[in-house]
This record gives C-alpha cells, structure tokens and sequence, in this order.
C-alpha cells in the first residue's frame, strides 16, 4: 500500500472558456469540480492503476465535503485528519489548451494538528510500502514539518517520496528522503541554479537519496546512485491538454516502482509515458490508459 500525505488539501474547480482575456466577462463552457491536492492526484492516479493507496488529509467546512464525496465516487481510499482548518479551493480556468491558475492559500489548522496527523500516518505506515509527502504546508506550521515525515519513515525502513518547494522541501534534505521530485522552477527556487543538471545534483549533495526532475515536456532528469539518466519523448510526439496534475501522476509511477524495486530505467520510462497521458487528459489525477501504454515504449532514455 502506499500512502500519500495531503497537508493542504483543496477543493479543485476548473471553468473551461473559449478564450481568457483579462478585463472582459466570460461565458463558462463548462464547470468541474473534483477533490484535489498533490497527494489527492497521486492516490486518485494510483486507484486508477489498480494500486492499494490511502490518501491522508485534512478536511472540514462546505469544500471539505465537496472533496470527500469526490473520493467516494472516485473509489479513493481515504483517512481524514479531523482538526484542519475549512478546505480551501482551486480555480483553474482552462482556455485555448492553457490554464490560468488561482491556488487560495488555505486556512491555519487547530493547535496541535499536526501531532494528529503524525499519529495517522504512524498508524498507517506497519501496512505501506512508501510514503509520499505532497504539496504544501498550511498556514501555521513550521517549515520542518515534512522533516518529521521523512524521519518517521525512515524509522519504518521505508522510502519516502517528497514533492514539496521551498524551505518545506530544503529543510527536509538532510533526513534523506528517498526521492525528491522538484519540477524545473522549484530546482531553481531550492538552489539559485538555472542549469537543472547541475540543481539536481546539488540537491542530491544536500541530501535527497535521488532527485527526479520533471521538466515540462523536456520530460525527466534523474540523478540517483545508481546513474544520471534523461527520459523523454521524442520531439515528434506533441501532447496537448492540461498539464496540471502531471508531476502528481510522475510521482505516482514513481511511488508505484519504488513499491516494486524496479529498475531505473524502466521506472523513467513509465514516470514519463504516464505523466504525458495526464496531460492528455482534462483533469488533474485522470490519465488515458491507451496513450500510457502507447507512449511507454516511445520513451527514450539517455544515460549521461
Ligand atoms: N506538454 C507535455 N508533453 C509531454 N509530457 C509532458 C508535458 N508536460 C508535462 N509532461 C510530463 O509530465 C511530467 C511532469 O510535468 P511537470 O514538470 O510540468 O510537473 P509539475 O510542474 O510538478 O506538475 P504538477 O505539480 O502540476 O503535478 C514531465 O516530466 C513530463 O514527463
Ligand atoms: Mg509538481
């Protein structure tokens, strides 16, 4: 089983318009609304795999039971945390094969929440295989807190997977998670480097076991301890959507391979083919099963 931490989770909405232009009134095509949150997306990704996943996180308020009853529907296991502030939402407004995001930031939890949560996932991890620890923090928490995560399950003997930004992530580092999985603008914002080979490494240099990092279409760049290698697909192949929600499905092929202890290449390879079939499809966490597994053996893979 594997089990995803979302801290701050949201209630998603996408409005779909023709076109978005500032300063003038749109008509919505369509209105989506869905749980969400980055370990949401990587558990909803993972039950459409047919993995045994349990998403932790907190929920209260209107958006709380909006986002619980989304993960009924979709059949996601979960466990909430009671004690979090009311659940926040996400505006997309999707136009023109582009998404204009608006994150609100979420409320600051009870006192003495965090400790709540860190007693649901202890109580979790005897039936994990890895923990995966997404997204942000709420307002509130100190910095550290993924830190504490990490540790907890390396106590287990178990990997664990962050994909957070910022001190949430850098403060994390020396515990060495398993893997990291910055995309292009959280490496540089971690370390002030532009080249992202070079960021990569230096967050492995701050600690992180193997740092995977998405790039957008320019796929992965991976520096284990096993080697560096770079998986995409080949400039020929173009997929169009919403790339919103893509490194969520990466990291759920990843937590899927850790689980399995597959080879790297062949996890890079599914990471990629995967995260590109999420972009195919409208919504965050929803993948086409045909263009996964059509695009899987297209992926190329270059050792550096
Ligand atoms: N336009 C695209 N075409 C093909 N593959 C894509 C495209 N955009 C993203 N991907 C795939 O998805 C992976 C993750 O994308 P990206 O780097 O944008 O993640 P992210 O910014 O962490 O996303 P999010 O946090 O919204 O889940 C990429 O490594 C790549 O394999
Ligand atoms: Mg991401």
């Amino acid at each position: 089983m594997i089990v995803t931490v979302t801290a701050n989770p949201a209630l998603d909405v996408t409005y779909s318009v023709k076109t978005l232009t500032p300063n003038t009134t749109h008509r919505v095509i369509e209105t989506h609304e869905q749980a969400g949150g980055k370990g949401v997306n990587v558990s909803r990704v993972l039950t459409a795999l047919g993995r045994r996943t349990t998403a932790v996180l907190p929920l209260a308020g209107a958006n709380g039971i909006a986002v619980q009853d989304d993960l009924k529907r979709a059949g996601v296991t979960h466990c909430v945390v009671p004690g979090g502030g009311p659940t926040r939402r996400t505006i997309a407004v999707a136009a023109d094969d582009d998404v204009t995001m608006l994150n609100e930031p979420g409320a600051a939890p009870d006192d003495g929440w965090w400790h709540t949560l860190t007693g649901v996932v202890h109580g979790l991890l005897p039936g994990a295989q890895v923990l995966v620890v997404s997204g942000s923090l709420p307002a509130g928490l100190p910095p550290s807190a993924y830190r504490a995560l990490v540790v907890l399950a390396h106590q287990r003997g178990l990997p664990v997977i962050l994909d957070s930004d910022g001190l949430p992530l850098t403060a994390a580092l020396d515990a060495r998670p398993t893997l990291v999985k910055p995309n292009g603008a959280e490496l540089l914002a971690a370390t002030g480097l532009t080249d992202p080979l070079e960021a990569a490494r230096a967050l492995k240099d701050l600690g992180a076991q193997s740092v995977i990092a998405s790039l957008g279409p320019d796929g992965i760049l991976a520096v284990t301890p096993d080697g560096t290698w770079r998986a995409c697909l080949p400039a020929s192949f173009t997929i169009r959507g919403n790339p919103t929600g893509a490194g969520d499905a990466a990291v759920a092929s990843l937590a899927a391979a850790l689980a399995d202890a597959v080879p790297w290449p062949l996890a890079l390879a599914d990471a990629v083919a995967l995260s590109a079939a999420t972009v195919a499809a409208p919504y965050a966490g929803r993948f086409d099963r045909d263009l996964h597994q059509a695009l899987l053996p297209a992926v190329h893979i270059e050792a550096l």
